[in-house]
């Protein structure tokens, strides 16, 4: 068979452009300011003429939607990620990374509540299609469940994945799997990931970190206030395929020998970021894609629905947080080396697919430059230190509060601080005296350790940071199809119709629903007896650490 490649950079984006360009009105633009309006009016009209309309897709067409969350990526993590790799494998200016080919838009990403959102809100503008309030879960600005996408695909025989690298109860994975009024109920929505509310079970597939939610405090690695075990409950009641550990997924065979429903925990609370991942213990974002796109493509080979899969590269967003560029380079890149599977994965598949892939936020108001003193700065910034740098900050800070801890000798912290943290671990060698006070001074503290340390490498490579939360620059829409279909209507940049240009977040749960033709408004009513708001009793202390945690 002959399956048509519509990529979004082929000929028939290039003809809307070409065509918008010939408008002749264009060239009196600059003289005649007066008549901006008119022309503006006749511009509009003219772009309609010549292509920006949807054609219109089959909804009913067997299709396979992969949703993919960069948490916390702004452009600028593109920058620094592709000038870090061009530096360290030696490639030219012209090498791009995968996402850089398939850019097709960009998306403001304003809350309900705030001009900045949270991971929560951003999520869920993707999976209900509405603005709701930072740190809503799959609920409305008035605290109501809201269909997902995921529910109603599911609910229309679709089957459903959820694949990330923090905790599956964390915002982004439960704003499409749960319902919950405020983010930090993250016990209510692990129960609710395995199917306790109306609906039932709706993801037949989950992999990611995590399992603290699923298991009692009194057991290792457990947190929750009940003392439920769900890992237990969900294999022996409800029917689960459990997957602990590294072992257990290897022997998923690349998804080639999964059982459904699969509950992959792989950690307690985060996948190590990529930089300190030790592959013998934690596979690579891209090896846990892998799994999750042969495992949904095989078991829905003869249905006529497809799969929906949500991937999140979620710890792009935990480097901006610590300001860690030398962890958040190697995040995205992880994150585009899956992107590049899925890219695979779709020129493959004789099933209409499409993946886009998108930010619910920007993190860390990261730019790739900084001014280090009061004279003008040169044009420069320097991945080299980058490359140096080979553990995070939230690594290293653990290495020398574990250090700290077993001994009282000060010369030999000093001595460890000095040759293995800075010479050995992070490859700087022209660090002073001060410096190596000052992280003394916090070798208890891991939290703010792991701010000194980051900001010694932040410095030397000029990676600038403007805050240690979220900002409200507008993030990028990046997408690619092997569906003529619905690359027409991807192309079309009407709000609410393709994803072209300038949108807001909620227009890209829009574009799933309408190229599927789910009415999530029907799954809303059907999910309104769903428990959600809090009714354990957290304390404020618990709370405000909640908060603290909460990204
Ligand atoms: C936020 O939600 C409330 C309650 O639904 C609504 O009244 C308000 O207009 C919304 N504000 C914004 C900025 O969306
Ligand atoms: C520090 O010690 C803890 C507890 O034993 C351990 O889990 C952690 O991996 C250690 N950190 C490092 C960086 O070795
Ligand atoms: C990187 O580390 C090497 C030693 O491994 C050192 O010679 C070099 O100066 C370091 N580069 C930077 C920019 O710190
Ligand atoms: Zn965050």
């Amino acid at each position: 068979m002959t399956t048509e490649k519509a990529s979004l950079l082929g000929d028939e984006r290039m003809s809307l452009y070409n065509t918008k360009k010939k408008s002749s009105f264009g060239k009196y633009l600059k003289y005649l300011t007066h008549v901006v309006v008119i022309i503006g009016t006749v511009y509009l009209c003219l772009s309609n003429m010549t292509g920006s309309e949807p054609v219109g897709v089959d909804t009913n067409k067997k299709k396979n939607v992969i949703f993919m969350v960069t948490d916390g990526m702004g452009p600028a993590s593109l920058s620094l990620a592709r000038s870090f790799k061009q530096f360290r494998d030696q490639l030219p200016m012209d090498d791009v990374l995968q996402l850089d080919q398939h850019l097709v838009g960009s998306s403001r990403t304003r809350s309900n509540s705030s001009l900045i959102t949270d991971s929560a809100a951003g999520a869920t503008a993707f999976s209900c299609g509405l603005k709701s309030y930072n740190g809503a879960i799959g609920v409305s600005s008035d605290s109501e469940p809201c269909g997902t996408i995921l529910e109603a695909l599911k609910l229309q025989g679709y089957m459903t994945g959820l694949v990330v690298t923090t905790r599956i109860t964390d915002a982004t994975p439960a704003a499409f799997s749960s319902h919950v009024d405020q983010r930090f109920q993250e016990d209510m929505i692990a129960e609710q990931q395995l199917g306790e509310y109306p609906l039932g079970r709706m993801v037949d597939l989950i992999i990611g970190g995590g399992r603290c939610h699923f298991l009692p405090k009194s057991q290792k690695g457990g947190c929750r206030s009940d003392d439920r075990n769900l890992v237990e409950e969900a294999q022996h009641e409800k029917g689960w395929n459990y997957v602990g550990n590294r072992e257990q997924f290897d022997d998923l065979k690349q998804g080639h020998n999964v059982q459904f429903p699969l509950l992959g925990l792989l950690a307690d609370t985060d996948i190590p970021y990529d930089i300190d991942r030790d592959p013998k213990v934690y596979p690579s974002l891209a090896e846990q894609v892998k799994v999750a796109l042969t495992a949904l493509s095989k078991a829905t080979k003869d249905s006529d629905k497809g799969f929906f899969l949500l991937i999140e590269g979620s710890r792009i967003d935990h480097a901006g947080h610590h300001n860690d560029p030398a962890a958040q380079v190697r995040e995205v890149l992880a994150y585009d080396e899956a992107f590049k599977d899925v890219l695979k994965f779709i020129d493959e598949t004789e099933t209409d697919t499409i993946a886009i892939s998108t930010s619910d936020h920007e993190t860390g108001g990261l730019v790739t430059s900084r001014q280090n003193s009061p004279h003008y700065p040169d044009y420069v910034w320097y991945p080299e230190v980058l490359l140096n740098s080979t553990h995070s900050g939230e690594y290293l800070s653990s290495k020398i509060v574990n250090f700290t801890s077993s001994t009282d000798d000060v010369t030999t912290l000093d001595k460890f601080i000095a040759k293995e943290i800075l010479e050995k671990d992070l490859g700087i060698m022209d660090y002073t005296q001060e410096e190596i006070e000052t992280i003394k001074h916090f070798s208890n503290d891991q939290s703010n350790l792991l701010y000194v340390l980051n900001n010694l490498v932040s410095v030397r490579s000029q990676t600038g940071w403007t805050t240690h939360g979220h900002s409200a620059v507008d993030v990028n829409i990046y997408a690619y199809t092997n569906s003529k279909q619905i690359s027409s209507q991807l192309i079309s940049n009407k709000p609410y119709h393709g994803l072209l240009g300038n949108h807001e977040n909620i227009e890209i749960g829009a574009f799933m629903e309408s190229i599927t033709g789910v009415d999530l408004d029907k799954i809303t009513k059907l999910i309104k007896k769903t428990k959600h708001s809090i009714t354990t009793k957290f304390n404020s202390i618990q709370v405000d650490e909640m908060h603290h945690g909460a990204y």
